[in-house]
C-alpha cells in the first residue's frame, strides 16, 4: 500500500492563511522582498541555436552579481561562471506580465558550439541589503540545428504552458491584475519577464499537485501544493507548469537511460517546423495545454510524412496565437467569443478558445488522439482524490506493454502515481470488457484505447460545501457550452464525467503514441519500473532500435 498518511501538514499556516493560499491571488512583483533586496532576470528568448548570443536582462538592488550556468540533464554540468557583473535596479511597468518588463540588456554571453542541446539553468547571486545573499533562477534552451539526427529523440518543452501559468508580474492566463478592476486574467502574456519562483528549480520536498495523503472520510478537499507555495514563497503555479515540475523529469530520465535527447521550445514548432524533419521520434511531456495552429500543423505534417510522435502529457486544450515575433502569447480562453477580435473577423478559425469550438473546428484529438475536454482532473482537490494512481489497463497484449508483465485490469504506474492532475480522454463505450471511442468522439481512424481511468470536470460532492473547493464550475460550464451548446445543469451533467487514456494510432506514414497524463513524468522521476519500460518500448520502437 502506498498511501498511509491521512494527516495533512499545515506548513505552519493558520486556516485563514490556508484559504488565502488556495483562493487568493499572490504573485511575484519587483519590490516584494522589501528590505532584504532582490535580483531578477530573464533572457531575450526561450531557445537559442549553438553559437548564439544570449542577452540577459537583470534588475537588482545590488550593484554586482555572480552568474552561474549549469546544463540540467542526467548530471548537472557547470558551463559558465562569471563574477562581479554590473547590475542596477530597473523600472518595471505595472502591466509587465502583458507588455513585458522592458528592461535594458545587462549582460550578454555566447553559447559555445560545444554546449549540447538541452536546458541550461541560470543562477544569479548578489548581496542583499541585509548582507544575506539574494538569488534568482532562470532557464533557457539550447536547441539543435536543423538536419538529420539519426538515433536521437527531440523533446519539445511545453513552453506555451510555462508562459500561460507564469505568475511573475501579477497576470497570467488564469488570474491577474488586468482589466478595469485589476481582477481579470490576462488574454495576452509576455515572454519578456522572469519566470515565477519554482519554474526553473525546486526543492526535492515540494509537493506535486496529486495528493500523496489519503483524504479522510467526509473531509473537505485540501491542496498541499498551494499551501506549501504560500508558506515557502513559491509561485502559486509552481506545480502547474515549468521546467522544474515537468519537462526536466523526462529529459533527465531519458539521458540517464541512455537516450540521446535534444531539446527545443514550442517556438521552434511554430517558426521553424523543419527542425522536426531530422528526427525519427519527437516527444512531448508533462503539462502541455497551449498550442498554436501552426504548431499543430508542424506535428501533423511530421507524422503524416513518417514521423513518430510520442506524447506523455496531459491537457491538450487551448489554441493560442503568437504576436510580436513570439514574444507575446494570446489566449482569450473563456472570453474568446466575447472579446477575441479574431472571433469577430471573417476567418474565425484561429479564435483563441478551445480546439473543439465550432468556429475553430479542429478537434484536439485529430493530432494526438485525445483531448482535454473529455478528460480533466484526477487525484487532487475534490476530483477523485482517492481515485486510481495508475492507468487501468485494458489491452495488456499491446506492444507498448511488452516486458511489463501487466495484466488486464491492472494499474500501470500506480507506484509512481502516473495518473493525475490533468488527463486527456475521449468519449467511449465499453463492449465485451474493451473500451472503444464513440463514433462522434473525433478519434482518428485506427485508434486503440490501451488503458482508461476516470476523471472529473468538476469538484462535486453531496457532502462537501462548494465554498470549501478550489475549482468553480466554470470549466464544466464552458465544456457544456462548447460540446452541448448551453450551460444548463442538464448539459453540465452530460459532460462532467471524463476519462484519461493511453492510446495508439497510425497516421499517414507515421504513428502516434499518447499516454495522456501530466504525471507520467512524475512516475519516471520516482523510478516506476513499468512506466520506465513502457516509455522505453515506445522510444525504442520509434527510433527503430
Ligand atoms: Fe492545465
Amino acid at each position: 500500500m502506498h498511501i498511509i498518511e491521512t494527516e495533512f501538514p499545515d506548513f505552519g499556516l493558520t486556516p485563514e492563511q490556508r484559504r488565502e493560499a488556495v483562493l487568493g491571488h499572490y504573485y511575484e512583483i519587483p519590490g516584494m522582498d522589501g528590505a532584504r533586496g532582490e535580483i531578477w532576470c530573464y533572457t531575450d528568448a526561450y531557445a537559442y541555436p549553438p553559437g548564439a548570443t544570449v542577452n540577459l536582462h537583470v534588475s537588482a538592488t545590488a550593484s554586482r552579481y555572480r552568474l552561474e550556468i549549469v546544463r540540467d540533464g542526467a548530471t548537472e554540468t557547470p558551463v559558465l561562471s562569471q563574477d562581479g557583473l554590473a547590475a542596477a535596479w530597473q523600472d518595471t511597468p505595472d502591466q509587465c506580465s502583458v507588455i513585458g518588463c522592458g528592461w535594458s540588456v545587462s549582460h550578454a554571453f555566447r553559447i559555445s558550439e560545444d554546449w549540447p542541446s538541452g536546458a541550461y539553468r541560470i543562477t544569479l547571486t548578489a548581496e542583499g541589503r541585509d548582507g544575506n545573499p539574494v538569488t534568482c533562477h532562470h532557464v533557457f534552451i539550447v536547441r539543435p540545428l536543423a538536419g538529420r539526427k539519426p538515433g536521437r529523440v527531440l523533446q519539445v518543452a511545453a513552453t506555451g504552458t510555462w508562459t500561460a501559468y507564469n505568475t511573475w508580474g501579477g497576470s497570467n492566463h488564469y488570474q491577474g491584475i488586468t482589466g478595469p478592476g485589476r481582477n481579470q486574467y490576462a488574454p495576452m502574456v509576455s515572454t519578456e519577464r522572469p519566470f515565477c519562483r519554482g519554474f526553473a528549480v525546486l526543492p526535492e520536498n515540494a509537493p506535486r499537485v496529486p495528493l500523496e495523503i489519503y483524504t479522510p472520510p467526509a473531509a473537505p478537499p485540501r491542496y498541499p501544493h498551494m499551501e506549501w507555495a504560500y508558506a515557502n514563497g513559491y509561485s502559486k503555479k509552481y506545480a502547474s507548469a515549468g521546467w522544474a515540475s515537468y519537462d526536466s523529469h523526462f529529459f533527465r530520465w531519458a539521458e540517464r537511460a541512455g537516450y540521446a535527447v535534444d531539446l527545443a521550445s514550442q517556438h521552434e514548432l511554430h517558426f521553424t517546423p523543419e527542425i522536426l524533419d531530422g528526427y525519427d521520434c519527437v516527444v512531448f511531456v508533462g503539462h502541455d495545454e497551449y498550442w498554436t495552429w501552426e504548431m499543430r500543423d508542424a506535428v501533423d505534417a511530421y507524422v503524416e510524412n513518417g514521423g513518430r510522435a510520442a506524447r506523455f502529457a496531459g491537457n491538450f486544450m487551448w489554441q493560442t496565437r503568437l504576436e510580436d515575433d513570439g514574444k507575446k502569447q494570446v489566449c482569450y480562453k473563456y472570453r474568446a467569443r466575447a472579446e477575441d477580435p479574431v472571433y469577430q473577423s471573417e476567418d474565425k478559425r484561429r479564435t483563441s478558445g478551445c480546439w473543439e469550438a465550432e468556429e475553430t473546428g479542429r478537434p484536439a484529438a485529430r493530432t494526438f488522439g485525445l483531448n482535454a475536454l473529455r478528460g480533466l482532473y484526477v487525484g487532487w482537490g475534490g476530483c477523485a482524490p482517492r481515485g486510481v494512481r495508475g492507468f487501468p489497463v485494458y489491452r495488456p497484449e499491446h506492444w507498448a506493454f511488452a516486458g511489463t508483465g501487466i495484466y488486464y485490469g491492472d494499474l500501470l504506474g500506480a507506484d509512481g502515481h502516473a495518473f493525475g492532475y490533468e488527463v486527456d480522454g475521449l468519449d467511449y463505450v465499453i463492449r465485451g470488457g474493451l473500451p472503444e471511442p464513440t463514433e462522434d468522439s473525433g478519434a482518428p481512424e485506427g485508434l486503440e484505447i490501451l488503458a482508461l481511468g476516470m476523471s472529473s470536470l468538476k469538484e462535486e460532492s453531496a457532502d462537501i460545501p462548494a465554498d470549501d473547493q478550489f475549482l468553480s464550475d466554470a470549466d464544466a460550464k464552458f465544456v457544456a457550452e462548447t460540446l452541448v451548446g448551453n450551460q444548463s445543469d442538464e448539459a453540465v451533467n452530460r459532460i462532467k464525467r471524463g476519462s484519461g487514456m493511453i492510446v495508439n494510432f497510425p497516421r499517414g506514414r507515421g504513428e502516434v503514441f499518447h499516454a495522456g497524463s501530466c504525471e507520467w513524468v512524475a512516475a519516471l522521476k520516482r523510478g516506476d519500473a513499468m512506466v520506465e519500460r513502457v516509455t522505453s518500448n515506445v522510444l525504442d520502437r520509434y527510433l527503430s532500435r
